[in-house]
């Protein structure tokens, strides 16, 4: 039996560093929603009792460094599985970017592999698994738009924003989450996310008080060790965009734009200058066009 499943990417909206944990991981306060920049993952039954991987990308490691791996190699030892399985990640998400695009392959291949092998876990028991390998990959397995607090794994569900297009520039570099983390400092801080206020403008479907909600604390370790990242978010503001903002750790800025003549505007202003371009929609509305052919 096969198994297809998308991973779709995640962006951040907002996020928050409250305070470094005991266990050196940072209490966070985030809303985060997925977008339909996806990988895609096969999944198939091997009679022997091992796991495969392959993957379109040169990217991504093979092997236990792999969270789509590690995702598999957790449901085997949990549940006592003696069958193996071959995963084939079909990578569209950058690498390293700020997009948690291995935490998604990770929640794509607990949900396949619940189905493959008929292990009938929920979400929520999914999502508790999940954490197991990675902060955000509760959050992936969950999908949709989330305030994610905790380590990232205490969701609370959303609506998601009203129907526009993410414009994304990922710069030629990755980042590690670990090292942004790392040298966070809570004085570097110049502007601070204001969840309430985020929520609010979701609640009313008010674009405009979303862009003007944008806020990651992490830019302030990024956009200062990586000087290109900070001139793609100053571009992508003199292009026109109303809310720009880094992702996650980053590299990775994007954009929200509503009308598509303005996202083909943004996306064309930055083509000759980042090589890495994306422009997609926010998963949730239906019926609506994905993709700037
Ligand atoms: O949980 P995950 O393995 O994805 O996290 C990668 C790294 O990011 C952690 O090792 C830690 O350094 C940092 N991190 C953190 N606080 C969080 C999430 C991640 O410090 N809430």
């Amino acid at each position: 039996m096969d198994v297809s499943i998308k991973a779709p990417a995640k962006i951040n909206l907002t996020l928050d560093v409250l305070h470094k944990r005991d266990d050196g991981y940072h209490e966070l306060e985030m809303v985060m929603t997925t977008i339909d920049l996806a990988d895609r993952i096969d999944l198939t039954e091997k009679a022997a009792g091992g796991i495969q991987l392959e993957s379109s990308s040169g990217f991504v490691p093979f092997d236990d460094r792999n969270l789509a791996y590690r995702a598999a190699q957790l449901i085997k030892g949990r549940f006592n599985i003696n069958k193996g399985v071959h995963i084939k990640i079909d990578k569209k998400i950058p690498v390293a970017a700020g997009l948690a695009g291995g935490s998604s392959d990770a929640a794509a291949t607990l949900k396949g592999l619940n189905q493959l092998w008929q292990l009938g876990l929920n979400l929520e028991e999914l999502a508790e698994l999940g954490v197991e390998l990675g902060s955000d990959v509760p959050f992936c397995v969950l999908g949709g738009t989330a305030i994610a607090q905790g380590r990232g794994e205490r969701l609370t569900p959303l609506p998601p924003p009203p129907p526009c297009w993410v414009i994304l520039a990922k710069p030629p570099h990755g980042v590690s989450t670990a090292e942004v983390f790392g040298a966070f400092r809570q004085e570097k801080v110049e502007k601070r996310p204001q969840l309430e206020q985020m929520e609010a403008a979701l609640a009313a479907g008010d674009f405009h008080g979303i862009c003007q909600g944008l806020s990651n604390v992490l830019e302030s370790v990024t956009l200062d060790q990586y000087p290109k990242v900070r001139l793609m978010k100053e571009k992508m503001q003199r292009f026109g965009a109303p809310g720009v903002l880094m992702s996650g750790s980053g590299p990775t800025v994007f954009s929200l734009v509503e009308q598509e003549n303005a996202a083909r505007r943004v996306v064309n202003s930055l083509r000759g200058f980042c090589r890495q371009v994306y422009a997609v929609r926010i998963l949730g509305g239906l019926g609506e066009p994905n993709r700037l052919e």
